[in-house]
């Protein structure tokens, strides 16, 4: 049988898979990138991207699929229903077929093992468009967005404000990579798991990770205020639940009164106003929070051109 393990990594499936040298090139190269959206429209000329998704997505799956036609690509969106990996059939096989088409394989869905195990059977770059557990490409381009508005990185203090999802642990290792300190203010049963903290910890010894049930306390000193759905995708049973237990876990005025008078307010949308971030907040930081969404296209293409590199 052959082996089609693959030895290199060039995949992005958790944000613990590239260095802070690496997060630092991709950053400069999406600034490039933004100022002059056409300058390698021919990176991906006859190429494919297949881009899987099982969970919905508005600006992920738009993003990919404008960047990598900015780069002359042709995007293939495909749901996860039309392919069902695991039930149609197993994720080798998938891995190594799309592998004979496309240049990269990007995958939403709800296991992070799922997209670990496909990347063991693709010879191309696999990339995480958000699991369960992590959302990496969302952080790069909040890096980025953060970056804009302070012009750099280093020392800035970020609060997580809400549920300890796949985008606070995501958080968690950017804030790492980039040499931030983060304060996450969940209610108890709600934390992200310590196993981040661990990894955070590996990549950077210096950056402090606080864990909190005060959103007060982790507001104080903040530069960015970030907030996230209460309810993620795959949670829709809890809803009513969530919604009482995150109560006192909103972004409003009155938080925002603890954190730098230069603070902005973040969110990597869909935002539910009234409930993770007042309307008025909202209504004040929207530049800022469509400007971060914009970047994500940005962000999305240097990630690509990062990874896939010269074996496009
Ligand atoms: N922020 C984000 O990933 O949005 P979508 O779920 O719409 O892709
Ligand atoms: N935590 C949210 C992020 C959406 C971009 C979810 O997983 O639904």
């Amino acid at each position: 049988m052959i082996d089609m393990t693959k030895t290199k990594n060039n995949n992005l499936i958790s944000l613990a898979d590239i260095s802070s040298n690496t997060l630092k090139q991709i950053l400069d190269l999406t600034e490039k990138l933004k100022a002059k959206p056409f300058a390698k429209s021919s990176f991906l000329k006859n190429k494919s991207i297949a881009l899987i998704f099982a969970k919905p997505s508005l600006r992920t799956r738009v993003s990919f699929e404008v960047g990598i036609n900015q780069f002359g690509g042709k995007p293939i969106t495909i749901k996860m229903d039309e392919i069902s990996v695991g039930i149609r059939e197993n994720v080798e096989d998938i891995g190594n077929v799309l592998s004979k088409y496309v240049s990269a394989i990007v995958i939403r869905t709800f296991e992070q093992k799922q997209i670990e195990e496909l990347s063991k059977f693709s010879s191309v770059p696999v990339v995480n468009a958000l699991s369960n557990d992590e959302h990496p490409c969302q952080i790069i381009s909040d890096l980025f967005t953060i970056k804009e508005f302070f012009k750099t990185l280093p020392g800035l203090k970020l609060a997580y404000i809400g549920d300890g999802n796949n985008v606070a642990n995501s958080l968690i290792l950017g804030c790492a990579l980039a040499n931030m300190d983060i304060s996450i203010a969940s209610p108890k049963n709600y934390l992200p798991s310590k196993h981040y903290v661990e990894i955070a910890k590996k990549i950077n010894p210096k950056v402090k990770v606080e864990f909190t049930s005060n959103p007060k306390l982790a507001a104080k000193n903040a530069s960015v205020l970030y907030t996230d759905v209460w309810t993620s995708m795959g949670q829709e049973k809890e809803f009513k639940k969530r919604i009482k237990i995150f109560k006192p876990y909103q972004i409003n005025d009155e938080l925002l009164s603890y954190a730098n008078k230069k603070a902005i307010v973040l969110h990597c949308l869909p935002a539910h106003k009234g409930q993770e971030i007042s309307a008025k907040v909202f209504d004040r930081f929207s530049e800022a929070i469509y400007q971060q969404a914009e970047n994500r296209l940005h962000a999305q293409k240097a990630i690509l051109m990062k990874l896939i590199g010269t074996h496009a």
